[in-house]
Order: structure tokens, then sequence, then C-alpha cells
């Protein structure tokens, strides 16, 4: 699938690239945490005109990758403790914790990160995790729901990922999740901001380049949560998109709205057959 057809905008923004693609990655790195080897290339999915699909693990740099390796040196993994209490304190008018439910720890969501998001027949709509953390918050807890992209919901977000690290991604794009999908593709494609650029001519058409100081990757989402050198903290998946969206002088959408969800449900489709790696450590 080729959206992009070349506009003098587009030719004047290829200067921002520099380098031959792949130049100095060792795309034979092999990921390996507490002895578990994760897989970091697989086929790409059929839908796609690229042959494989690379974790953005790869496109790091060695001491990057090295912090990831080691859940000792893995700053994510404080936020993935911070979570473990919060897991066990009640919360709302229910006087329940996360702990009084879901007995068999947070283990019990082992495989769910893989298949994120999906339809959720009860209600009718998608769900990602988020929106599975609050449901039971407010539904089961009587509890607030938490903010997105905020630091408690991040760190529970990393805490529930976590039980399905190494396992594939496989998310649904078929059925009735088929037309939010073809909206995040469509919105994949569409060059947006003052760069006129869309995400595909930066992480489809360029990944393994430099991008200024920064190597671009296929910008897929296996990684989220991912701690971050540069702000010091967990991103969720949709607060990378904005911020992508912000460099390339655009108005992003919200965090939370259709248009972000349908972008996170393609995303994740287009790294169907990578690990889920959450929480990771990027740039
Ligand atoms: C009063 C009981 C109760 C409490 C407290 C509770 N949950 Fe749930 N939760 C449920 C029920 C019931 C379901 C739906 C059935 C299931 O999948 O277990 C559910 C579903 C979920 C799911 C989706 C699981 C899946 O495989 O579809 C997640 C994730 C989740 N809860 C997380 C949490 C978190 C995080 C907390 C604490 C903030 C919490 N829950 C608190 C009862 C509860
Ligand atoms: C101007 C180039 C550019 C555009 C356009 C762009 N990004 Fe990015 N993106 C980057 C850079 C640079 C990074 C950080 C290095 C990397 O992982 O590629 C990044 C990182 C990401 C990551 C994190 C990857 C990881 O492994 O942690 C995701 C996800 C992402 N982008 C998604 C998107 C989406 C979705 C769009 C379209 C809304 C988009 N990007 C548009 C440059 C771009």
């Amino acid at each position: 699938m080729k959206k992009i057809t070349l506009s003098a905008t587009i030719v004047a923004s290829v200067a921002l690239f520099s380098g031959a693609a792949n130049a100095q990655v060792d795309l034979d790195a092999v990921l390996t945490v507490e002895g578990m080897t994760i897989v970091t290339r697989a086929p790409a999915p059929d839908f796609l005109d690229i042959d494989e699909v690379i974790s953005g693990w790869v496109y790091r740099a060695s001491e990057t990758q090295a912090l990831q390796m080691d859940d000792f040196e893995n700053p994510g993994m404080i936020f993935v403790d911070q979570a473990m209490d919060d897991w066990n304190t009640v919360d709302g008018t229910e006087g329940k914790s996360c702990a009084s439910c879901h007995l068999g720890g947070p283990e019990e969501f082992a495989g769910l990160r893989a298949e994120l998001p999906r339809w959720n027949e009860a209600e009718g709509r998608m769900f990602n995790l988020e929106d599975y953390i609050n449901y039971s918050r407010v539904n089961y807890m009587g509890a607030e729901p938490l903010k997105w992209a905020k630091p408690r919901m991040d760190a529970m977000v990393a805490l529930i990922s976590l039980q399905s690290r190494g396992m594939p991604i496989n998310v649904a794009i078929d059925g009735p999740v088929a037309d939010i999908w073809a909206q995040g593709e469509e919105l994949y494609y569409t060059r947006v901001g003052q760069l006129d650029m869309a995400c595909a001519n930066c992480h489809e058409d360029n990944y393994g380049t430099m991008i200024r100081a920064d190597r671009l990757s296929q910008g897929q989402s296996n990684g989220f949560p991912t701690y971050r050198l540069k702000n010091a903290k967990l991103n969720s998946i949709q607060a990378r998109f904005k911020g992508c969206m912000r460099n390339i002088r655009a108005e992003p959408y919200e965090i939370g709205s259709d248009e972000f969800r349908a972008l996170e449900l393609y995303v994740a489709s287009r790294g169907n057959g990578l690990a889920v790696e959450g929480p990771s450590v990027r740039n």
C-alpha cells in the first residue's frame, strides 16, 4: 500500500534525513532480558509493503539497548514497582484494591497487552489497556478514572504490559474494528503540519536513516510504555504520537480521541509478530 506521492514539499523535507538506511545499525543485535530472548524482527504483516518489521530497540545506541536488558538497570522498572504498590492500595467507595478481585495478581493479565487495542463486545467499543484499567476502577471500585498519559496510569499500564513481555503482538484488524483500523491507516498516510509529512514518510520510507541527531525506527508500539532518557519518565503510546505530530508542527489530536485510538490500533497492527517489550528504554 503506497498512498504517498512525491510533492515539492516532500522533496524539500528529504533534506531532513541523512545517511544510508541502516548504516551502523546492527540488525542482528539480540535482545535478552533476564535470560529470555525477545524477538525484535519478524516477517511483516501482509498488508505492508515492507518485508520485515523491526523493533525500535534495534535502532538505539548499544548503551541504551543495554539498559533494557537488565531489569535492575531499566529505569522503567521503578514505575512498575510503584504500580505494584498501587495495585494493593484500596481506593474508591467500594473499599477495594485491584488485588481484592484479581486474586492471581497482575500475572492474570499475561497475554492481554499483546492483543490490545481490541473490541469489547459487552461495551460495544474498542478498548486499550487504559480503558480496561479505568473500567475496573469506575465500575468495580467506585474510584475516579486515572488520567491517560499521566504517571499513575502509565505505571499501571507498564505493570500489566510486563506480564506479556516476549509474547508476540497479535492485534485483530478485521470484524468490528475494521473501520477503525481503516481510519488509522488513513491517518498514518496523511500528510499534516507545517512540514507536510505523514507518519509513513519517516517510519516507513526512512527508517534506519538519521533525522537530525536521532536514528529513525519504524515507529513501532510494541515497546510501550517506554522509559525515555529524554524526559526521564514512562511515555504512553498516544503521548508519543502527540510528540511526533508536534515535531512536524502539526496540531496533535487529543489523547484518547477517536483519531489517536484508530492510530493506536493501526500502529499496533503494523507490529504484529514483534514481541511485547514494555517497559522499554528509548532516547
Ligand atoms: C471488584 C472487583 C474488581 C476490582 C477491585 C478490579 N477489577 Fe479489574 N476486573 C474485574 C472484573 C469482574 C473484570 C472482568 C472479568 C475479567 O476479565 O476478570 C475485570 C477486568 C479487568 C481487566 C481486563 C482483563 C481481561 O483480560 O479482559 C483489567 C486489565 C483489569 N480488570 C485491571 C484492573 C486493575 C488495574 C484494577 C485496580 C485498579 C482492577 N482491575 C480492579 C473486577 C475487578
Ligand atoms: C519527521 C519524522 C517523523 C514523523 C513524520 C513521525 N515520527 Fe514518530 N518518531 C520520529 C523520531 C525521530 C522518533 C524517535 C526515534 C525512533 O524511534 O524512530 C520517533 C518515534 C516514534 C515512536 C516510538 C518508537 C519506539 O520504538 O519507541 C512511535 C510509536 C512513533 N514515532 C509513531 C509515529 C506516528 C504514529 C506518527 C504519525 C502521526 C509519527 N511517528 C510521525 C520521527 C517522526
